[in-house]
């Protein structure tokens, strides 16, 4: 440790080896008892607790400066490490043999009383993010940031030894389309213009790699302007790296070791290599690119059973594009009325127009109204291929591809939660490989890069995309699954100008807008491009899942709140008017006022 006049131990570190040694200590004033005039301090910095004892017999002086002190005082003590008495011993604490009658204290600062008691776990977070400095001062939140910083070090080691240069890239930008909505920067210099702020390195990570730099990494705050929840903040950080003359399965090797060296700082072990599933896949059995695996409920496809049914309405859904899957609950058959309206409320929540059901009884016999719309022999056909046994229920959707994938997929989470099939204690970790190039938007009524636009296409697919058969071309991306969150995505990158060209074209920008936009990136790649992939795992929500708790703003030393507002210090702020004229803007609001 640094040895300073005011400081030469840390607390927590303090025990028996210790005792007879003279030494200064500081830090906060935890809590102060009074046991029959004998007052006990437990003190604590960064690294734990230590006991002080001030007796008016043997110390009247430091006794009288206990007495001043309160909890959250700064305090600064020189003394001799002594033992306890053995039946004092506090098992509680590693130092809790040990102790200290100090022979000086001094008081560096004093405390108003706090907004709300430290080891209170039941504050409510609005209060923690206000007063974040004081959350901080907690156990609970301090060993959160000492284990992201053990897992920032462990990755920084792992890519160093590999000879990965790690290179700053700038935060004042063009633009990057990850998806997201950008943060603006007005430009003062520049009257009318704004700089974007990166919604992630993209392409400027591989800038570097046509500069020649090979394997890059970046610790990398990331800006997106969009709607929060529980896993997403405005700004982030991603361990982004990229590397050059690699396919995809040379990313996927080295992403999956720098794992096990993260996870291992946090007393995880994890044996790769992960399985790797197609997105197709994926999608037909969880319903989601991002499945949680640590328990089954897979769900089952009936649609060549009622295409020859007289199911008409869902027929009609198939006959149309659409799609329908089921879900087998076991046991499922003992749900009350209620429960099944409850579970048909929440699809139809997620998006649902109906949600069939058949219930098996125990007596060999089944219950739906929806067999009155197939023969005895589409019903069996149905059991079968649901897998469902007497006791059992199953519920089906049919609608769009999408809508089916995202409505069971979320039923199926709803279940594993309710019906508490997911094991705690299972570290899942899986590759999501083959995703399509891209994605149709009702919204903005055309197709949509699913990773990004500098994402390769398939090669074998290269055609489609000439033919304009857009929703069939695949792309050379993967995504990292842990236990049903999607922790990072990457891909093999378009190395070739002409492709990226026409991928633009696919996307729906014309010429002008594609030189106005990347003109600068379609350019490099015409001065010598190797081939290169990457990719960048979301390091917030790495270190929250491995910290165990359900929002990222926990790891995160000083948040945004879900409204994208800092509550510490109330930003966003307004702008004076002499700063808006500056930056040749006008605000609606300042001109109303
Ligand atoms: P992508 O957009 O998938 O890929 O982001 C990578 C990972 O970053 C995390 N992440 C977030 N974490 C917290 N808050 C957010 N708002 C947020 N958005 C994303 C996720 C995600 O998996 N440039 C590409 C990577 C590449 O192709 O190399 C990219 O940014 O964990
Ligand atoms: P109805 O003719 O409206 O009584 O519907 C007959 C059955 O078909 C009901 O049990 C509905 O739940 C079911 N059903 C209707 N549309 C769908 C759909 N899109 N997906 C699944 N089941 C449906």
């Amino acid at each position: 440790m640094i040895k300073t006049r005011m400081k030469d131990h840390n607390c927590g570190e303090l025990n028996l080896n210790n005792i007879g040694e003279e030494i200064t200590l500081s830090g906060w004033v935890s809590t102060i008892r009074d046991l029959g005039g004998i007052l006990f301090i437990e003190l604590r910095d960064r690294s734990g607790f230590f006991q002080l004892v001030a007796n008016p017999q043997i110390n009247p002086d430091v006794h009288k400066i206990f007495e001043k002190v309160r909890s959250e005082y700064v305090i600064t003590v020189k003394g001799k490490v002594t033992k306890r008495p053995e039946e004092t011993y506090n098992e509680k604490y590693p130092t809790g043999q040990v102790e200290m009658y100090p022979e000086s204290i001094e008081i560096l600062s004093e405390a108003k009383t706090l907004p709300f008691v430290l080891d209170d776990e039941n504050v409510s977070e609005d209060v923690r993010l206000k007063y974040r400095y004081l959350d901080i001062r907690r156990d609970s939140m301090k060993s959160k940031l000492v284990l992201r910083h053990n897992i920032v070090q462990a990755v920084r080691n792992y890519l160093n030894n590999l000879d990965f240069l790690e290179v700053e890239t700038p935060i004042l930008i063009k633009t990057t389309p990850e998806g997201a909505r950008d943060y603006l920067v007005p430009s003062r210099v520049q009257e009318g213009k704004f700089y974007a702020l990166p919604q992630s390195p993209q392409i400027f990570k591989q800038l570097l790699m046509v500069g020649g730099i090979e394997r890059y990494y970046q610790i990398a705050k990331c800006f997106r302007d969009e709607d929060l929840r529980a896993d997403r903040q405005p700004e982030f950080t991603q361990i982004d790296l990229e590397m050059s003359f690699v396919e995809q399965q040379d990313v996927i090797k080295v992403v999956e070791g720098l794992l096990v060296d993260a996870f291992k700082a946090a007393g995880v072990e994890i044996k790769p290599p992960f399985i790797q599933i197609s997105w197709q896949e994926a999608m037909d059995r969880f319903g989601s690119d991002k499945p949680d695996t640590r328990f089954g409920l897979e769900l089952f496809d009936i649609g060549d059973i009622i295409l020859k049914s007289n199911f008409d309405i869902v027929k009609n859904t198939l006959l149309n594009g659409g799609i329908v899957r089921g879900i087998r609950i076991p046991g499922g058959a003992k749900f009350s009325r209620k429960d099944i309206d409850d579970i048909t409320k929440l699809a139809v929540s997620f998006g649902a127009k109906a949600l069939a059901n058949i219930i098996y009884l125990e007596d060999g016999t089944a219950k739906s109204p929806v067999l009155k719309f197939v023969t005895d022999e589409q019903a069996k056909q149905i059991q079968t291929r649901a897998g469902a046994q007497a006791g059992d229920i199953i519920f089906f959707v049919a609608d769009k591809p999408k809508l089916v994938y995202d409505i069971m997929g979320r039923l199926r989470l709803h279940f594993g939660k309710t019906l508490n099939l997911i094991d705690d204690s299972q570290h899942n970790l899986l590759w999501i490989v083959d995703f399509p190039m891209f994605e149709w938007s009702d919204e903005e009524n055309r197709y949509m890069a699913m990773h990004h636009p500098f994402t390769s296409p398939c090669i074998d697919d290269l055609d489609k995309l000439e033919s304009g058969d857009l929703g069939n071309v695949k792309s050379i991306a993967y995504d990292i699954v842990y236990n049903g969150t999607e922790l990072g995505g990457g891909s093999v990158r378009i190395h070739s100008s002409e492709v990226q060209k026409a991928i633009f074209k696919a996307l729906g920008l014309t010429e002008d807008e594609a030189k106005e936009k990347f003109g600068f990136m379609v350019n490099a790649l015409q001065y010598g491009t190797p081939p290169h992939a990457g990719l960048a795992i979301g390091l917030d929500r790495l270190v929250a899942l491995l910290a165990r708790t359900d929002s990222i703003r926990d790891v995160i030393a000083f948040p945004k709140n879900s409204g994208a507002k800092d509550l510490m210090s109330d930003a966003p702020g307004e702008a004076s008017l002499q700063q808006l004229r500056e930056l040749h803007l006008k605000s609606t609001v300042q001109l109303h006022k």
